[in-house]
């Protein structure tokens, strides 16, 4: 399996991984580069970016696997990672999943037919006191609500 990434891409990856004085540091930001660049992180990018980092498949594959912020396959356009955790499911994140699901037509790590959203569940998400909280791609949305989740989902839809 081969793997390729723009010019720009790479660049920037020999960059972090020539700042770091142990290579592996810089593999949480590679990651995201990698991301960003495709969308989510492909199988062939594991091995690619364990060379960089003078590591083993096995210990990217560890690190991509443990944080939820890395999609380990293709997503729609807008990714909806809802928190179950517990701040979030006291404040009725079952709820709020099962609302986005029931909006969407879709169940948790499914994508839409036009590809248009993705729902995901997500553990903490770090805004506890906002709770219950999701996030749209790299962008938090708080304190949600039924009624903010359409205004929310209407206003993707109409690509604002
Ligand atoms: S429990 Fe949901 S943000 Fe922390």
């Amino acid at each position: 399996m081969s793997f390729s990434l723009t010019e720009a891409a790479r660049a920037e990856l020999d960059r972090l991984f020539a700042g770091y004085p142990n290579r592996a540091a810089a593999i949480l930001p590679a990651l995201h580069v990698v991301q960003r660049e495709k969308g989510y992180v492909p199988d062939e990018a594991i091995p690619f970016l364990a060379e960089l980092a003078g590591t083993s498949p096995a210990d990217v594959e560890g690190i991509a696997t443990f944080y939820t912020m890395y999609n380990r396959g293709p997503v729609g356009r807008y990714h909806l990672q809802v928190c179950r955790n517990l701040s979030c499911s006291l404040m009725g994140a079952e709820h709020i999943i099962a609302h986005v699901s029931g909006k969407l037509g879709i169940r948790p790590g499914e994508t839409t037919p036009d590809g248009m959203f993705t729902l995901s569940m997500a553990e903490c998400l770090g805004s506890c006191g906002t709770a219950p909280v999701m996030m749209v791609n790299d962008e938090y949305h708080e304190n949600l609500t039924p009624e903010s989740i359409d205004a929310l989902i209407e206003r993707l839809r109409a690509g604002e």
